[in-house]
């Protein structure tokens, strides 16, 4: 019997012998413990069938029996079988091929007790079979229990109406520049650089807007940042000075040249490195990192090279190109988060923050330096090294073009490079109108009142603006044609456009609080398209081109909740808390009920 239970992660049990099946409980409580504190846990479905003892179901992902009280076994019991048997009558259990759908063959469990007998299929399989999570949770201690989540993705409630000038929607919860698809944080643009559809890299404005909105969140929600000044306007404090440092008191920096200079103290934690400097011909600077776990000692290296990232697995270093013409900048600011740069290398996959110190710090050329230091966070300076990149590179136009092909439908459909997304033009008006608001900086808000034009340009040409149903405006994330009506991209936009709405009250944030309720009118009619009765759809490609549908996979499914959370704090539109919380009972395996 232990062979067979190890042969199998966890095996459900079906009752046969009558209509309706059991349904086990594994958990904690004992099986002494009060039936409602029991059935609160339990799926909601199954639940009422315990509640009502008697049932009609149509559920086709649990049953359950007229079953007096749901077994419970005790999980300080090894043998969940002998729990049984003494809950209930003897059992023999056997094994027993399994015909799935006339597809698959599988081994299960045959078990059998008095009149019943039940088949015990493994969950690995109706993990599979069903797109289900679960997991043991607690290995091994005494409160070791099987967790089942039919969704592996996570609500984020709003805790507060939507403010446009507070945190924006759940960003806070981003780590943009952890996400495998941002190749690493670029040196030179100082916004992450994307490997999303193209492997090289490019600067894909959606993501370094996520970067910069997330940062500006943190900013607002975290604990504020710690700093260890190193050097302060030319005057050396905590760390060992040698020889080759040119300390001239009349200046307010310090000439170093080909030297290292070395903490006094181990301080881990304070991995944002921030210094003003100024190259004097071909230059490095290096911040050796030591890692107290593993002893592992790395370089992280910032040179005059025109390349984003170079990577040395060999010698643990990583190069980080500054452009081959970074001493014609003259002074410049640098703030870089040497664990991210660390990270982006794949010679380390430990990112807790406390096991990492600056050892020390070489220099290579000569170095104009002044307000060294070491900090614990940077947020603020992340959120607004996005907000600048965005008002650099915006177009004639107002946008952010896109350089890359977008191939969309197995090749149906491509967008050839230079596109605009509105989940771009909305996430940068987010993040400018933000930045505006927390520097007076009317620059911000020039840049975003700019963006709102390519709203008004159709898809087709080259804008984002689409229609459907000849009747209800778009905004199209990925601007197809024909078009396929991207939901999140779309609701993301319509937040850009309220918080633009907000920002001012000249006539272009009143078109854009126009634009916002057209959006709003449209996303009221065409919801309910989107619901596909067990989850959600991506977009409407089924509609467009005719082909099969494009479900939401979890996460954007929970996007989709997320956001129409967060809108009803705004509209107070029930429809959009209605669908939310239909959608939510879906990521519970509810499914809407059938003819
Ligand atoms: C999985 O289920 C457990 C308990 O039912 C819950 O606490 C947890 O948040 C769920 N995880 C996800 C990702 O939904
Ligand atoms: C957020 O930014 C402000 C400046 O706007 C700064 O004073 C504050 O320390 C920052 N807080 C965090 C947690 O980064
Ligand atoms: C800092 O760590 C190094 C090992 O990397 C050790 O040799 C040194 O004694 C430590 N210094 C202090 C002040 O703890
Ligand atoms: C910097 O180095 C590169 C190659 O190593 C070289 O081509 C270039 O001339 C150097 N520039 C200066 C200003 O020394
Ligand atoms: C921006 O201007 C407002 C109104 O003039 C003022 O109250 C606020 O302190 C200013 N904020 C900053 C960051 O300068």
């Amino acid at each position: 019997m232990k062979l067979y239970q190890r042969n199998f992660l966890l095996i459900l049990f079906i009752a046969f012998g009558s209509i309706f099946g059991w349904l086990i409980f594994i958990s904690n409580s004992s099986p002494t413990k009060n039936l409602s504190i029991i059935a609160s846990s339990i799926h909601p479905i199954a639940r009422k069938l315990i509640e009502d003892k008697t049932e009609t179901l149509s559920n086709d992902l649990i049953v359950a029996s007229p079953v007096k009280q749901p077994i419970v076994i005790d999980s300080k019991n090894v043998d969940p079988l002998a729990e049984s048997r003494s809950v209930s009558k003897p059992k023999r259990i056997r094994s027993i091929t399994c015909k799935i759908n006339g597809e698959y063959k599988i081994n299960c469990l045959k078990l059998m007790s008095g009149k019943e007998t039940s088949v015990y299929i493994p969950f690995s399989f109706i993990h599979k079979y069903f797109e289900i999570g679960g997991k043991i949770v607690n290995q091994k201690s005494q409160d070791e229990y099987f967790e089942w989540n039919h969704s592996y993705s996570k609500i984020f409630y709003p805790d507060q109406p939507y403010d446009p000038a507070d945190v924006f929607l759940w960003f806070g919860n981003y780590n943009v520049e952890f996400r495998d698809r941002v190749k690493c944080i670029s040196a030179i643009d100082n916004v992450p650089l994307s490997t999303q559809w193209y492997p090289a890299g490019h600067l894909y404005p959606t993501q370094i807007c996520q970067y910069g909105l997330s940062h500006f969140n943190k900013n607002l929600t975290s604990a504020p940042s710690e700093r260890i000044q190193l050097i302060n306007d030319g005057i050396v404090s905590d760390f060992h000075v040698d020889h080759n440092f040119i300390v001239d008191f009349k200046k307010n920096y310090l000439i170093v040249k080909d030297s290292r200079i070395d903490l006094k103290n181990n301080h881990t934690n304070y991995l944002i490195g921030q210094l003003d400097m100024k190259l004097i011909g071909n230059a490095s600077i290096t911040f050796v990192m030591f890692n107290i776990q593993t002893q592992q000692i790395s370089y992280v290296l910032y040179s005059t090279i025109d390349d984003v990232i170079v990577i040395d697995t060999e010698d643990n270093q990583i190069t980080y190109g500054l452009g081959s013409k970074a001493f014609k900048r003259g002074w410049f600011h640098f703030t870089r988060d040497l664990l991210v740069d660390l990270y982006k290398g794949y010679f380390i996959s430990d990112r807790k923050r406390n096991n990492y110190y600056v050892s020390y710090i070489q220099i290579d050329g000569t170095v104009y330096i002044k307000n060294l230091a070491l900090k614990t966070s940077a947020h603020e300076e992340f959120a607004m090294a996005a907000g600048d990149w965005l008002m650099r590179n915006q177009n004639a136009q107002g946008g952010w073009r896109i350089q890359v092909d977008r191939k969309l439908s197995k090749g149906l459909l491509v967008i050839k490079k230079g596109w605009h997304s509105a989940m771009a033009q909305g996430h940068a008006i987010s993040l400018l109108t933000r930045l505006y608001r927390a520097t007076n900086n009317t620059k911000y808000l020039e840049t975003a009142k700019k963006a709102l034009n390519i709203f008004e340009i159709e898809s087709y040409k080259n804008g984002v603006k689409a229609i459907l149903f000849d009747k209800y405006i778009w905004y199209e994330e990925y601007p197809t044609v024909p078009s396929i009506f991207v939901l999140n991209g779309f609701i993301y936009s319509l937040f850009g456009l309220y918080d633009l709405s907000k920002a001012c009250n000249d006539q272009i944030c009143q078109k854009s609080s126009q634009f916002y309720d057209e959006g709003i009118r449209s996303l009221e009619s065409a919801l309910s398209l989107y619901d596909s009765g067990s989850g959600s759809f991506y977009d409407l490609r089924h509609l467009s081109l005719g082909i099969a549908p494009n479900l939401a996979r979890w996460d954007y499914h929970s996007t989709h909740i997320n956001q129409l959370l967060y809108l009803y704090t705004i509209t107070r539109n029930d429809l959009f808390k209605t669908v939310a919380d239909r959608w939510i009972a879906y990521m519970k395996g509810h499914r809407s009920s059938h003819n």
